[in-house]
């Protein structure tokens, strides 16, 4: 028999089967709980509530007090890097993200990071949370952190927001390459130090979300995708060998294998799009594997949701494996849909 640490999902990211796999939401809070929409009602904004120590424990206890999640992923964004390296950032109503987008190599040599001091009430909430998941008596949940990966984020940073083809921003690497790589080097660092401040406020996994992997042609995809990963990985591991690190490399397809070979990722998140008969012969014999049912079919829920989700769980479960979406709740799921996935995953 293997020791385990009393904690689901930490025991499957050290490699340990469990008979039932742990589950968490990307997006568990937000928008489609009615308590979420009160809060946020009444703080007004969203950058408002995620740098509210109590807010933002309050928003990530949320989900966990109705579902008892694995996983309490702290409430935050990754824009708050950009933020944090001095870079405008407001979210628009209905409008999603906007910040004062880099143009020139110039804006990047302005941007810079002076301990992140400014994200000291994300740290704050880190250790709000650690503190009521034990007050509340939630023992196996595992407090997770995050952060954006570098490619993602400059695609923010020089869009100025969301982007359909992401046109501006590979411009800019193939144009300014220098600058870019400076960009890149510049988030590597930042990051992997948000990342280790983030552990040591409580953070027990980090995740990092490259949400725009699949944007990433084949031949840039080793050194945007999977090179800044790698040295970020190997900083945090620097300091604390032992936390495990989840990669998301969303759409990255045929170029997950390559992610999974030399990131260097303590466990793979697979995008709704990934096989999962292919993920369980390809990827889970090299890493723990979580993963992948569509939001949508959580939207739609019954009998769908039910064959969809035993289905992806009979591929995935005879290795080390943790249930999750293939990318975030959307915001109109009913409430009872999750209720649902929830009996589903609780046997
Ligand atoms: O998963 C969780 O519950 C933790 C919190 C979390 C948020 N954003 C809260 C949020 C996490 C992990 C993120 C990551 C994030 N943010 C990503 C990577 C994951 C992904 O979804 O691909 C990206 C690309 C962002 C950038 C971002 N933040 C966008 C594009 C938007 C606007 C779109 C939207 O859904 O409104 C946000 C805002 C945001 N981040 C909200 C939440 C709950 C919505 C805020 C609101 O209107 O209440």
């Amino acid at each position: 028999m293997s020791i385990t640490t009393g904690k689901p999902l930490l025991d499957v990211l050290s490699g340990t089967k469990t008979e039932k796999p742990p589950f968490w939401f990307m997006r568990q809070a937000g928008r489609y709980l009615p308590e979420y929409r009160a809060l946020r009602q009444e703080k007004g904004g969203f950058l408002e509530m995620a740098f509210d120590p109590q807010a933002a424990c309050e928003i990530t206890m949320q989900p966990i007090r109705r579902f008892e999640m694995d996983g309490a992923i702290i409430f935050s964004d990754i824009l708050v890097i950009p933020m944090a390296l001095g870079q405008h950032l407001e979210f628009v109503q209905g409008e999603g993200p906007k910040l004062d987008p880099i143009n020139t190599a110039d804006d990047v040599a302005k941007l810079g990071y002076s301990g992140f001091s400014k994200l000291e009430p994300v740290y704050e909430a880190l250790g709000n949370v650690k503190t009521t998941l034990g007050n509340e008596g939630f023992k196996q949940t595992t407090l997770i952190g995050f952060c954006g990966a570098p490619w993602t984020v400059a695609t923010y940073m020089i869009e100025g927001g969301s982007s359909k083809d992401f046109m501006k921003t590979k411009l800019f690497a193939y144009q300014n390459p220098e600058a870019f790589d400076n960009l890149i080097a510049l988030l590597v660092e930042s990051s992997a130090a948000y990342l280790i401040n983030q552990i040591n406020a409580g953070a027990e996994v980090v995740k990092i979300f490259d949400s725009w992997a699949g944007s990433v042609d084949q031949q840039s995809f080793y050194k945007w995708c999977v090179e800044p990963i790698r040295r970020i990985v190997d900083i945090v591991h620097g300091e604390y060998p032992h936390v495990p690190i989840i990669g998301f490399p969303r759409g990255a397809g045929y170029n997950y294998l390559e992610y999974v070979q030399d990131s260097g990722v303590t466990a793979v998140a697979l995008d709704q799009f990934v096989p999962t008969q292919w993920a369980a012969r390809a990827i889970q014999p090299n890493m723990p594997v979580q993963g992948n049912l569509d939001p949508a079919i959580l939207r739609a829920g019954g009998d769908v949701l039910i064959r969809a989700s035993e289905k992806i769980m009979s591929d995935l479960q005879e290795k080390p494996y943790i249930f999750n979406l293939g990318h975030g709740i959307n915001k109109d799921t009913p409430v009872e849909n999750v209720e649902l996935l929830v009996k589903i995953l609780k046997g």
